[in-house]
């Protein structure tokens, strides 16, 4: 397989997604990793999240003391963006999914980063061609899209744009398998891509249910937890995501089909501007005590 060579990783946001794919590359790929966020604070919490996530595979064996200290050794948190891209062969991009936002980052990062160096996105729905359309080189732009939690699950969908080369491609590929993961390729870049192209109208029919008052969020997790053997209900995992994530990959999704079957749940839009995200901000559908945890309580 050709393609770049890859030590050092930037991850270019630290939040439920980006600390954990942060983590992936230190501690299964052995890469050295820069992980930015836009404020100490954003970053602080990435760096807790991670800490919290080597605790827990330490606490089981997975790995020892020594090893989890050498992961956090190898992950430099920063809020600059210059010093975050400096000497990496692959930048991924986490950042909140809002598509003014990457085009934005997208143009920044291109003007700094190594014109060799390979820009994977880890949009869930957002198309690669229009943020590799923002960069000098967009044959090195590409979708890299992990899942929650990156640490746990073992799917990276590799998403092609108009203009992505056959060697970034294998790049991914190759930076995949470090990183202990299956793949899969998108070879059109269509909104949602595969997984969120069915995943998502099953998330937003969950939210449906209970804004017709026809089942309680508790009453629906359980039926399709039990009923069709999801490890974590579809309400539980709006929450999960962030409503805001969800909401966001929903609104792509239907104006890139122009189909009302992608339609948002109308109470996904009042919650997120209520600010109800799920376990980022503490409360969803469920409550959260913290933003590492996998356990909700119910809403009362
Ligand atoms: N790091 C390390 N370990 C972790 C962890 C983390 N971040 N989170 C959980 N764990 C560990 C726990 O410590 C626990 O370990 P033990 O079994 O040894 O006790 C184990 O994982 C299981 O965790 P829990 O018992 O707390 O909870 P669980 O049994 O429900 O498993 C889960 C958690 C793996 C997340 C499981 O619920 C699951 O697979 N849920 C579905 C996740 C999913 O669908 N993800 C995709 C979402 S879609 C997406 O991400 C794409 C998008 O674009 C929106």
């Amino acid at each position: 397989m050709s393609g770049t060579q890859i030590r050092k990783v930037a991850v270019l946001g630290a939040g439920l997604m980006g600390h954990g794919i942060a983590q992936v590359c230190a501690q299964t790929a052995g890469y050295e990793v820069s992980l930015l966020d836009v404020k100490q604070e954003l970053v602080d919490r990435g760096v807790a999240m991670i800490k919290d996530s080597l605790s827990k595979f330490v606490s089981k064996g997975t790995i020892d003391k020594p090893k989890a200290d050498e992961v956090m050794r190898r992950i430099r948190p920063t809020t600059d963006l210059e010093t975050a891209l400096e000497g990496a062969q692959l930048v991924i991009e986490a950042a909140s999914e809002n598509p003014k936002l990457k085009v934005d980052l997208y143009h920044k990062v291109s003007e700094l980063m190594s014109p060799k160096s390979i820009l994977a996105s880890n949009t869930s729905s957002i198309s690669i061609t229009l943020l590799a359309s923002a960069t000098k080189n967009p044959e090195n732009v590409v979708g890299m899209h992990f899942f929650n939690p990156p640490q746990l699950m073992p799917l990276i969908e590799i998403i092609r744009g108009a203009k992505t080369s056959d060697a970034t491609v294998d790049s991914i590929k190759a930076a995949a398998m470090q990183m202990g993961k299956e793949t899969v390729l998108c070879k059109k870049d269509s909104p949602g891509f595969i997984v969120n192209r069915v995943l998502m109208p099953a998330l937003n029919e969950a939210a449906f249910l209970v804004s017709e008052g026809v089942a309680d969020p508790e009453d629906i997790d359980k039926a399709i937890t039990l009923g069709l053997g999801w490890p974590m209900g579809p309400l539980k995992l709006l929450d999960y995501v962030g409503i805001d994530t969800a909401l966001s990959i929903s609104d792509v999704m239907m104006q890139g089909f122009d189909d009302n079957k992608y339609r948002a749940s109308p109470n996904l839009r009042e919650m997120v501007r209520a600010g109800l995200l799920g376990r980022k901000s503490g409360k969803g559908f469920y409550e959260w005590p913290s933003p590492s945890t996998t356990k909700a309580k119910a809403s009362p």
